[in-house]
């Protein structure tokens, strides 16, 4: 439709198909820019009409109206973005399910594992999670979990046999004390007789003092409790030492013991006095008479200071070295050969050493005799 400078209809296309209404350009042709304005306009639910409105011809006289019927186009835009929502809704829901699914799988794994790790307890240590059933992601986790559970386990079991042992240890002394005091108290004795089960009790005493004290250290060099303050001395100055207090032992025995050698040694004195004397005292207790122990002091390439005691005596059964630093072990061939001894030792020996980052190594021949290696390194 074209209209005049007054607004009157100029010309106008006729009509083909249906007819736009009338009132289709109301508010819109009143008075157009210069140039083409498109506007879409809704009639009814399912009539929409583009709509162009200029102005043309000379001194812009004239308005051309156009219309254009796009219902069907708009219908089609419409069906097409309804089935696009649906599907991207549809696609919402289904890779939320499966997301589900898949982190529940994922996780599954990982219930096990709490399950498994509640039903650990200190007396049902066995149970484990089991790594080659895990997807290969977790197997790392489940292997050190797993490792950690051994080493729990192991600590655990040595605990309570170390409990037991102990137990074990107070209770045959004690036990002894309190039948050999009911037999003394059972009928009137003489005077000599209540000083020998004095001094008897005195011995057993002692011996029981010793431990406590000895188990004391351990429980302390444990927890770090005893910190060491390593300083140079002289090797052979400070086992002579030692060996001073067991010389008359040793000739009471018939037992000859040599020292040689000489290095210098960073350690802390009383607790490297400890130790050595703890392995002489092995020496001397597990070495038949007319024996020999031999001490030989050297330093390494490393400066580190080397001590080797070497005795002729009942040597230890391959089976029971790689016990022979735990607490309270003692190999059958030593428990019937010398009753006295507690089994603690050799476990302080090794403390110390630890304490001081040396080491301590045990070569043995059954019926021919040990040789103890200690090695106390020089502070780098
Ligand atoms: N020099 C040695 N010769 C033979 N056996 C030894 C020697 N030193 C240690 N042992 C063995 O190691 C065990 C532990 O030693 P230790 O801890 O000192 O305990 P204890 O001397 O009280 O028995 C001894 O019971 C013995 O079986
Ligand atoms: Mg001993």
């Amino acid at each position: 439709m074209v209209l005049d400078a007054n607004g009157r209809t100029y010309a106008q296309t006729i009509s083909t198909g249906e007819s736009p209404p009338h009132t289709l350009f109301e508010g819109i042709a009143a008075d157009p820019g210069p140039g083409p304005g498109i506007t879409k306009k809704k009639i009814s639910k399912d009539r929409i009409y583009l709509l162009l409105s200029t102005r043309a011809g000379r001194d812009n006289r004239y308005v051309i109206q156009a219309a254009l019927d796009v219902s069907r186009e708009a219908g089609i835009v419409r069906r097409y973005r309804f089935m696009a929502e649906g599907i991207l809704l549809f696609g919402i829901l289904i890779s939320a399910a499966a997301g589900m699914v898949l982190a529940r799988r994922a996780m599954r794994p990982l219930a096990h594992i709490t399950a498994a790790i509640q039903r650990i307890r200190a007396t049902h240590m066995t149970e484990r999670v089991n790594s080659d059933q895990w997807p290969r992601e977790l197997t790392a986790l489940a292997m050190a979990f797993d490792d950690m559970l051994d080493r729990l386990q192991d600590s655990f079991s040595r605990l309570s046999h170390y409990s037991a042992d102990l137990a074990h240890e107070l209770r045959t002394p004690i036990s002894n004390l309190i039948g050999e005091a009911e037999v003394m108290l059972s009928k009137p004795r003489t005077p000599l007789q209540y000083q020998q089960n004095i001094e008897s009790s005195l011995e057993e005493f002692t011996r029981l003092g010793h431990m406590i004290h000895s188990l004391l250290f351990l429980a302390k060099a444990e927890s770090t409790d005893i910190k060491v303050k390593p300083e140079l001395l002289d090797a052979e100055v400070q086992a002579r030492a030692v060996i001073d207090y067991f010389v008359e032992l040793f000739q009471e025995n018939d037992i000859s013991l040599t020292i040689r050698g000489n290095a210098a040694l960073y350690a802390d004195s009383s607790l490297f006095r400890q130790a050595l004397s703890n392995v002489l005292s092995n020496a001397l207790r597990y070495t038949t008479a007319g024996g020999s122990v031999d001490i030989s002091i050297h330093g390494d390439k490393q400066k580190n200071a080397i001590f080797v005691v070497s005795d002729s005596g009942i040597g230890i059964h391959p089976d029971d070295i790689p016990n022979i630093f735990n607490r309270f072990f003692r190999a059958e061939s030593a428990r019937t050969f010398d009753a006295t001894g507690s089994g603690l030792g050799l476990a302080i020996v090794k403390s110390i050493v630890d304490l001081h980052g040396g080491t301590v190594d045990i070569q043995s021949v059954l019926s021919h005799g040990t040789t103890v290696t200690l090695v106390f390194p020089h502070p780098a």
